[in-house]
């Protein structure tokens, strides 16, 4: 029987760090980066012959530690290869104590999510390890993937993030252009990733999962990213992939909430407690100073807070107690 736990701890994602697992420089030089969450890489950053030599990296990097207060996930090569099951059972039975996640590139149908928490269960047992508390982190590359998207979040308890990867995906609907993030040539009447992302965050939000952007290739063009960034923020996304320290800041600004909306949402959440409270009069509906809250008014404020929250921000203005 498993005993997979149903809910997730809530998590920071907002900078997500690419780390080639070829490299035990780059990934020595990662623990020290303001990453939210590292992912070392096994696939697309990771030549053929270099992939066994990687995972030994990803195995010794995870080991010596030094990753505190990071989430720390290891992104395998998609069911479609050879390198699959080698690479998850040598990374989890080598470190899986020292891993948060394991994320399955270019997945397209529910069964190969089922296939990889089988997997694990397998090797949690066989060594050991808390059964579930390693989480899945499932890649959207291809249009059948976004087909299934729904059926590929809800597929295990283990999903913890849908993610969104442009580079893959752009060559799989055969978009005529190679700037990824970027607005296609010839394509002037609105945004041509917004049913993509919408798809993604639809699901994400439907199942309780993160939803992640992806990479921006310009790395020099800080602007740029803090841009396409700022859309997908915009949108609701929980944060997106890095590819160079130099997007890490904006990364963890553009999908931080801004500190008054942070204040803002805790001081809804607290005088919406108290006056729905016996001492407040239980009331539904109230004015917090010149805005009428309510419980809808409370959900929204969950959202900020619980994302403040994870990112560590402390308040600058509270609201006080009527008969404080
Ligand atoms: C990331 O893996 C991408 O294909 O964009
Ligand atoms: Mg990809």
């Amino acid at each position: 029987m498993s005993s997979l736990p149903v809910s997730r701890p809530l998590r920071s994602r907002r900078s997500n760090l690419a780390v080639p697992g070829s490299s035990p420089k780059m990934l020595d030089k990662a623990k020290g980066l303001a990453a939210d969450q590292v992912f070392l890489d096994l696939e697309d950053a990771v030549a053929p012959l270099a992939k066994p030599d990687a995972r030994k990296n990803i195995v010794a990097a995870l080991n010596e530690g030094g990753w505190e207060g990071k989430v720390r996930a290891v992104r395998v090569n998609d069911w479609t290869t050879q390198w699959t099951y080698a690479d998850v059972v040598e990374v989890v039975e080598g470190a899986g104590a020292n891993l948060d996640a394991i994320m399955l590139p270019k997945v397209q149908t529910a069964e190969q999510v089922v296939a990889l928490a089988l997997l694990l269960s397998q090797i949690e047992r066989a060594t050991g390890l808390e059964e579930g508390r390693i989480g899945i982190e499932a890649q959207i590359e291809n249009a059948l993937g976004l087909t299934n998207v729904n059926a590929i979040a809800a597929a295990s308890p283990r999903v913890e993030t849908i993610i969104f990867g442009p580079a893959d995906f752009m060559a799989s609907i055969n978009m005529k252009s190679l700037v990824v993030g970027e607005q296609p040539d010839g394509y002037d009447v609105g945004d041509a990733y917004h049913h993509i992302l919408m798809s993604i965050l639809m699901a994400a939000r439907a199942h309780e999962k993160q939803a992640i952007d992806g990479p921006y290739l310009q790395i020099r063009d800080v602007d740029g990213f803090r841009r396409v960034a700022g859309r997908s923020a915009a949108l609701g996304f929980d944060g997106k992939w890095v590819l160079h320290p130099g997007q890490l800041d904006a990364a963890n600004e553009v999908f931080s909430p801004r500190q008054e909306d942070y204040d803002h949402a805790e001081n809804i959440l607290d005088a919406y407690e108290f006056h729905t409270s016996e001492a407040g009069g239980k009331r539904g509906a109230v004015m917090l100073g010149d805005e009428m809250i309510d419980e809808a008014s409370r959900k929204m404020a969950l959202v900020i807070s619980s994302k403040g929250r994870a990112a560590g921000m402390t308040r600058q203005d509270r609201w006080q107690r009527p008969d404080s």
